[in-house]
């Protein structure tokens, strides 16, 4: 579907999923705003350097793009960290850490962008969960507490946003190739002295279409939710793991 100057939002754009979700967007027609902490492009226009476990960054960067558009209608909340380890290996300023920039955040991104969505009677949202939304993993206590707080947040948001048009859904991938894919794969070696083709093998085969999946494959999935296309998808936790969740 077709978004022609539509005002997009998209948190941690100049990486991974969120990359490949602004340059589909983007494909389509759509404004997009990169909030990130570096970027990846030279020159882009719709870069602001944010940091979006901080409110003030986000809400800045929030009130500066309605000023200028008077309208937002897409937001994808999907900047994040990855942190491996069980509740002993967790030193507390990553625990806090990691609560910042994965669920602090979105609470943060929510509460700039709701009150202009609501005022214009309409808006989409995107959370990004993880498959760690439904199942827990080992050593992934607060990643996966950050990502299983994301889908109650996007149920409950949903439910009080409905009235106003305003659509909330999760999208909750498995393992996707990206620079965070990579990260958590040297966490675990540190962990568990498993080699990296061993990390790797185990969790391609842990999902039943036995790969690890590219980051525009969840793009799509975002750009499909955030559209009209899904006009009737609210409150919904969407998987893109290659089956491994309905084991
Ligand atoms: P990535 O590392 O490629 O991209 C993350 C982006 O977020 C980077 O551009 C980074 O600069 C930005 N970011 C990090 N901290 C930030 C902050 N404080 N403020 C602003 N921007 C910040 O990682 P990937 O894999 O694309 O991850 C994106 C999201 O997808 C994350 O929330 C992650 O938890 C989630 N996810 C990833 C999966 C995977 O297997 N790669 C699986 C399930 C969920």
């Amino acid at each position: 579907m077709q978004q022609e100057g539509k005002i997009v939002i998209v948190t941690g754009a100049s990486s991974g999923i969120g990359q490949a979700t602004k340059i589909k967007l983007r494909e389509k027609g759509a404004l997009v705003y990169n909030l990130d902490l570096f970027n990846d492009e030279a020159n882009d226009e719709f870069y602001i350097h944010c940091d979006v476990s901080d409110f003030e960054s986000v809400k800045q960067s929030v009130d500066q793009i309605f000023n200028k558009h008077q309208k937002l209608d897409l937001l994808f909340a999907n900047a994040g960290i990855h942190l491996v380890g069980n509740i002993e290996e967790t030193k507390i300023e990553d625990f806090e850490h990691v609560l910042s920039v994965n669920l602090k955040s979105v609470f943060y991104t929510l509460k700039a962008v709701l009150p202009y969505m609501r005022n214009q009677s309409k808006g989409s949202i995107v959370l990004m969960g993880s498959d760690q939304s439904f199942v827990g993993k080992g050593k992934s206590a607060v990643y996966g507490l950050t990502k299983g707080a994301i889908g109650q947040l996007t149920k409950s948001t949903a439910i009080d946003y409905a009235e106003h048009n305003i659509r909330v859904n999760c999208i909750c991938p498995g393992t996707i190739e990206t620079p965070l894919l990579y990260n958590a794969v040297e966490g675990f070696i540190k962990r568990t002295n498993l080699e990296k083709d061993t990390i790797l093998d185990s969790l391609k085969k842990a999902q039943p279409i036995n790969r690890i999946a590219q980051p525009y494959e969840v793009a799509n999935v975002v750009c499909f939710l955030l559209s009209d296309d899904a006009s009737f998808v609210t409150g919904s936790l969407y998987s893109v793991d290659g089956g491994y969740t309905c084991q």
